[in-house]
């Protein structure tokens, strides 16, 4: 199968004529541009499959052939309107400009922009709403007292308007929250099961990235994939990650509890894309289909010893030393000294070291690049626990990739992780091969060796590099006690 390019586009970034697909979800609208009347089909599953109610087709020699099948296409993927545009013809502003007129039964919402002087800013994602009406935002009921846009005070406004808008007093809210009908109001939740199209190489669970729904942005996680649908046939299959121009059903987890819509019931609120922490790039987008579980139930139990307290007990200061390097560049032997001297110095400390915890707690991960994700996402959780306990840990993983240490670093304070690189060239590690792993990879014995077949990204500014050819190990170990000790141990 030829590999189809899908990107995703906006009203503000409409789509230029592309071999593919170009969704906006928001918009509800997929335009597919074919040559080939026997690719249309496939394309229009794919739109199907994630729900796009309207579909353009922009198409170039061949129109009369896929004229033919437009009514059938129509009925057996469930379009609500298919329509066949010539290429020559083609323009994003008109297609625009049809959907601007599809009616839309749903109810109001409105997701604040900003806080004004005069109410909450925002643009009416859907429905009507008037001076009066009764709405509910984050579980709270309020009232309409005013409704202001650039024209004046206003007794109604609906989909598309920018307006500001004054509640009754009683509620303090911000970016990101929803008003919403109070006779329908919108859910809440931080956990999802979602459809996701991968528009970039890959889409790995565990790797951190964001999220951009309404006027949202927020972490996520891809906690599971439950499966990947096959578009020719819509068999599910199943998968660790997923590939390029890949739908998946996929569980979703939010760093803060979302309100929003199933995408069947209102797609302004129920659609979002995926970016790349790291570079910003749109890697994914998809539809909400329902939340696995209501924000509310499970609450972050606040326990009154905290870390300061256990780490008082032990008089230290919890640090996370993250070591990062290849394999032989010296984190474990480095790691062992380090830990010798803090316990020496009275510190409490623990090593979580990669070969040992992949005996135990990540025994059934491997070294692919979503295992390595999941292991070190899985390891970073641990040290957090281990610093809140108020330990000194030492982190001695090879952790080859940098959104998973930023992920890391994300979970601590400031000045709590401290991330070492552990510098070796792989020439240096290869000639030490301490445990033989070099000359197996060579021989083509262990897939995925980092360095060979699996990339090594160096930390771009590390608190501490560690030249493990020039400077001797104990050297190594003051130098990273020079550091911590500078911010008090
Ligand atoms: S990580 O990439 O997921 O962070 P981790 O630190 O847990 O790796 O494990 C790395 C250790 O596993 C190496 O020090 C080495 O002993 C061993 N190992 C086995 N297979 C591989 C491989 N394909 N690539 C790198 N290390 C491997």
């Amino acid at each position: 199968m030829k590999t189809l390019r899908i990107v995703a586009c906006s009203k503000e970034n409409p789509p230029r004529i592309t071999d593919g697909i170009a969704i906006d979800l928001a918009a509800d609208a997929a335009m597919i541009f074919t040559d080939e009347a026997h690719e249309v089909r496939e394309k229009c599953r794919i739109a199907a499959l994630l729900g796009i109610g309207n579909a353009f087709l922009v198409i170039g020699k061949e129109a009369s052939e896929i004229s033919k099948e437009r009514d059938k296409l129509q009925k057996q993927l469930g379009f609500l309107s298919l329509e066949i545009i010539p290429a020559s013809q083609f323009s994003a502003k008109s297609i625009y400009e049809k959907l601007d007129k599809i009616v839309d039964s749903s109810s109001f919402r409105m997701p604040i922009e900003s806080k004004g002087e005069t109410g909450y800013k925002g643009r009416i994602a859907s429905g009507s709403v008037k001076p009066g009406d009764r709405v509910r935002v984050k579980g709270i009921d309020s009232r309409i007292m005013s409704i202001e846009s650039e024209e004046g005070q206003r007794n109604e406004a609906s989909t598309r308007d920018a307006v500001t808008i004054r509640l009754e007093d009683g509620v303090e809210l911000e970016k990101g929250d929803v008003i919403a009908s109070a006779l329908d109001p919108v859910e809440l939740s931080d956990q999802f099961e979602a459809k996701v199209v991968c528009l970039s190489d890959h889409l790995v669970p565990g790797r951190p990235y964001s999220m951009k729904i309404h006027a949202l942005e927020t972490g996520v996680t891809i906690t599971a994939i439950k499966h990947v649908i096959e578009i020719e046939t819509g068999k599910h299959l199943a998968a660790r990650k997923l590939e390029a121009n890949e739908i998946g059903i996929v569980n979703i987890s939010t760093a803060q509890p979302l309100p929003f819509d199933p995408y069947a019931k209102n797609r302004m609120l129920g659609s979002f894309t995926l970016t790349d922490s790291m570079n910003n790039e749109v890697v994914g987008a998809g539809t909400i289909d329902f939340a696995l579980r209501r924000a509310s139930n499970i609450h972050w139990q606040s326990l009154s010893i905290d870390k300061f307290a256990r780490a008082g007990l032990k008089t230290q200061r919890p640090h996370c030393l993250w070591l990062t390097g290849l394999s032989g560049s010296g984190k474990s032997t480095i790691a062992n000294l380090l830990e010798k001297r803090l316990y020496a110095l009275g510190k409490h400390t623990y090593i979580l070291d990669g070969d040992n915890v992949r005996h135990g707690l990540n025994r059934d991960l491997g070294f692919t690049e979503a295992d390595r994700v999941e292991n070190i996402r899985r390891v970073a959780e641990v040290s957090k626990l281990m610093v809140d306990a108020g330990l000194m840990v030492i982190v001695s993983f090879l952790s080859p990739f940098r959104s998973e240490r930023a992920f890391a670093r994300s979970l601590f304070q400031n000045g709590e992780f401290v991330e070492i690189f552990v510098d070796a060239s792989f020439e240096e590690c290869e000639k030490r091969d301490t445990k033989g792993l070099y000359a197996k990879a060579r021989r083509g014995e262990l897939k995925n060796f980092t360095g060979l077949d699996s990339p090594y990204e160096p930390p771009e500014s590390p608190e501490i590099r560690l030249d493990t050819v020039s400077i001797a190990p104990e050297e190594c170990v003051e130098k990273v006690l020079g550091f911590i000790g500078g911010s008090h141990v």
